[in-house]
């Protein structure tokens, strides 16, 4: 599996790709790009210790979405690397159809809450102001809706009474850390079935 790392943040589940493919548990798979929309996004630096070079490029003005010329310049960019899976990890923008079309049920994220509760920004914060006991995070395929894709997998983490944004945030990080590599070793394999909306594993 090529995979394309896209992110516009610190790049922690980047680096946790990174170190599953460098340590046997996600074989073959190779990062092929990683890019940014942010020009001094920390994920930009993630992939030097493995060989692999961030590239910043313009996504346009809209902040919230990738479309237009800037979706245009992620296409080229992404068939340049012979990409054939897109990895989003903290990309803050929403997909559209241009981009969708050119990689159908290719491209993946990672959302901090168990979908389909709390899409949207700041799950973990929307998770504990509703104040649910249990949240998590999901690793899904992007559709046009926000947060609505197929899901690949989630992880459940408990709230604790004490808990702010941040440290709920955290633990749900490391949970990500775990589950992001692990739901791409299932695609990469190849047996993986969609049925409905269910990815169903077929022997
Ligand atoms: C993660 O919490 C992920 O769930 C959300 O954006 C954050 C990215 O964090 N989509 P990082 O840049 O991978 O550290």
């Amino acid at each position: 599996m090529n995979i394309a790392i896209l992110g516009s943040g610190k790049g922690s589940n980047a680096e946790a790709i990174f170190a599953a493919i460098a340590d046997g548990t996600l074989p073959a798979t190779k990062v092929v790009a990683l890019l940014s929309d942010v020009p001094d996004a920390g994920i930009l630096q993630r992939g030097i210790r493995y060989g692999v070079t961030g590239t910043y490029i313009d996504a346009g003005p809209f902040r919230t979405k990738l479309d237009g010329p800037g979706e245009q310049r992620y296409l080229d960019a992404l068939r340049a690397a012979d990409a054939d899976t897109i990895v989003l990890a903290g990309f803050m923008r929403i997909i559209k159809a241009g981009m969708l079309a050119a990689f159908p049920n290719r491209i993946v994220n990672i959302h901090p809450s168990l979908l389909p509760a709390f899409p949207g920004l700041n799950a973990w914060r929307q998770a504990l102001d509703y104040g649910v006991r249990i949240t998590g995070c999901t690793v899904h395929l992007v559709d046009a809706g926000t947060d609505t894709g197929p899901i690949l997998d989630q992880m459940a983490v408990r709230v604790h009474d004490d808990d702010t944004a941040e440290s709920l945030h955290a633990r749900i990080q490391e949970c990500e850390h775990t589950i992001y590599p692990a739901a791409l070793q299932r695609l990469a394999s190849g047996r993986l079935r969609l049925t409905g909306r269910r990815m169903i594993a077929v022997v």
